[in-house]
């Protein structure tokens, strides 16, 4: 039986640089999550004709609203939902899941690393077609209708087990429970050498994955234990948890600051990777060494060539405008297209479906490549163990060599958090009018060489997005600035911090980039307007 429910609009369902984010305790309200979910299918045509994917990264309230879903959709008169087993599906493998089946789009339950549990963060990411997340111009008709919405439809059939695979219904709706581990991993076989990684991780190297107590963890068990040999125990934290076992799951400095602990001690193993929450982040460190994930896109795209899937050629590379320079300098030697765009993976689509792209990267520990539409952590994962494997070096070595033909980008990444939205919004306002007087200006030696804010123009729907205000300084090195899309309290405030070096290759980034850290704060006053006198935290 399908009911009709009144309900009344919530002013703030308005998705962010990925999907709808709030705390749980928002999401949890009174036809909250009913209001967003009939805003969606409000907005799509015909969906006696959709099928869509649906799974989470298994934190506080997935499986609650895994059965809503179920009841809204069929009650709408969805033709077909894919249900992850367990409901538990990575945004990568979800990516590849709607590519594969050729789906409608899917509703991936995650708030990606953002923390877990009843007083943490809750979030949906709506992918499309296009195997990622929904384009600016869908978010905003979506949010238009939740604006409006007067009342929902909803089924009143059965929960539904999720614990094995199987075909079932909901009204005329088909509801089949998928295995959402294994078409993930025969595409990532169909790219790397896997016989080689196998050898490798059969010999004496030592490599720890943490999972972060996110959805990764079964993927990386089936995938490095059981398929590529890796001794039991490799994967660490590997059962998802409702709340992370108390971890934020951000795969960086600060919040896996166990596993940079252990592999700056005398016991560190050859090589170690973190994925965050959903499975799309990663982090990846040697033995005392860690990679920035702006060199991380750099190194990857520089041994293009050692990748069965890609060594026959690959398309051009693009990196968000926030992200380090670091890869052009390879797309410049290696003759490849180069992009950059608004921080946010949905901006990479286009560029992969028209192939102007083959990899792509965001300084905030993501990379991956057109064989979907999400970053993906496994997949980086794998392609520096198909690297090591071929060159039997460490990741260190690695990357020193990468930095002595390139050069290297000393990059950090400010961030002021909390800051009262009407302070932020003043802040970045008040700087992008003061760009131009900029120019010229010498600060503590670095001369301003250009300044404006960062307008990107879609060469494939030739829409305009504009995101941040960056600062040039006459000796290549860069600050931009920009408002989180993701929180859930407050504003952020970023700030990307960049100089590029030929010669002192392996000093601290924070010694580097002390002077230009000031600088930063000099121009855009944010110690002056938030009493902050440093960044909340620095990445
Ligand atoms: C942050 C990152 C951005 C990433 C997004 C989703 O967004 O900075 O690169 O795409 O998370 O993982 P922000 O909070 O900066 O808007
Ligand atoms: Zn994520």
């Amino acid at each position: 039986m399908i009911e009709t429910i009144k309900t009344t609009p919530y002013t703030d369902q308005k998705m962010g640089t990925a999907g709808l984010r709030k705390k749980t305790k928002i999401a949890m309200q009174e036809n909250y999550i009913e209001n967003f979910l009939q805003s969606i299918f409000n907005t799509i045509p015909n969906l006696e004709n959709k099928s869509f994917l649906v799974g989470g990264d298994g934190r506080f309230y997935n499986s609650v609203v895994i059965q809503k879903i179920i009841k809204i959709a069929s009650a709408n008169n969805v033709k077909k939902l894919l249900i992850a087993k367990d409901g538990l599906v990575s945004t990568p493998a979800g990516s590849h899941i709607i590519l594969k089946n050729h789906l409608d789009g899917a509703f991936v339950l995650s708030a990606s690393h953002n923390p877990g549990g009843i007083d943490g963060d809750f979030g949906i990411k709506y992918a499309t077609s296009s195997g990622g997340q929904c384009q600016p111009d869908e978010s905003k008709a979506i949010q238009e209708e939740a604006l409006k919405i007067k009342e929902y439809k909803i089924s009143n059939c059965q929960d539904i087990d999720l614990s094995k695979t199987r075909t079932t219904q909901c009204e005329n709706t088909i509801i089949e429970i998928i295995d959402p581990y294994v078409d993930y991993i025969k595409l990532m076989e169909s790219i790397f050498d896997f016989k080689k990684i196998k050898e490798l991780l059969s010999s004496d190297f030592r490599f720890v994955f943490d999972a972060m107590n996110g959805v990764t963890g079964p993927y990386a068990k089936k995938m490095f234990e059981e398929t590529l040999n890796a001794p039991k125990g490799t994967v660490i934290n590997a059962t998802p948890l409702e709340d992370f076992g108390g971890l934020h799951p951000d795969p960086n400095l600060i919040y896996a600051k166990h596993l940079v602990d252990l592999m700056y001690s005398e016991s560190a193993p050859d090589f170690a990777a973190a994925n965050d929450g959903d499975g799309d982040r990663n982090m990846i460190l040697g033995k005392s060494f860690f990679v920035s994930p702006s060199d991380c896109l750099a190194i990857l795209t520089d041994n293009y060539k050692l990748i069965p899937a890609y060594k026959n050629g690959i398309y051009g590379v693009a990196k968000s405008a926030a992200t380090s320079m670091a890869v052009k300098k390879v797309a410049d030697a290696l003759n490849l297209g180069f992009y950059e765009v608004p921080t946010g993976w949905k901006y990479f689509i286009n560029l992969m479906d028209s192939n102007r792209i083959s990899f792509c990267g965001e300084e905030s520990f993501g990379t991956g490549a057109s064989h979907i539409r999400e970053k993906d952590g496994i997949w980086a994962t794998l392609f520096w163990l198909n690297i090591i494997a071929e060159k039997r070096q460490s990741i260190k070595d690695i990357a020193l060599s990468h930095w002595k033909k390139y050069g290297r980008n000393y990059y950090l990444r400010n961030d002021f958090e909390n800051i009262p939205q009407n302070v932020a919004d003043k802040l970045m306002e008040d700087l992008e009018n003061s760009l131009p007087s900029l120019i010229n200006q010498n600060f503590s030696g670095y001369i301003v060489s250009d300044a404006y804010p960062f307008i990107y123009n879609d060469p494939v729907d030739k829409t305009s997005t504009k995101n941040g205000l960056v600062v040039h300084f006459t000796d290549g090195s860069r600050i931009v600035y920009r408002l989180s899309g993701t929180g859930t309290s407050g504003a952020t405030l970023r700030t990307y911090i960049e100089r590029y070096e030929t010669n002192n290759l392996l000093e601290a980034p924070e010694t580097m980039l002390e002077e230009l850290s000031k600088v930063s704060r000099q121009i855009s006053k944010v110690t002056e307007l938030t009493g902050k006198a440093k960044p909340d935290i620095i990445t």
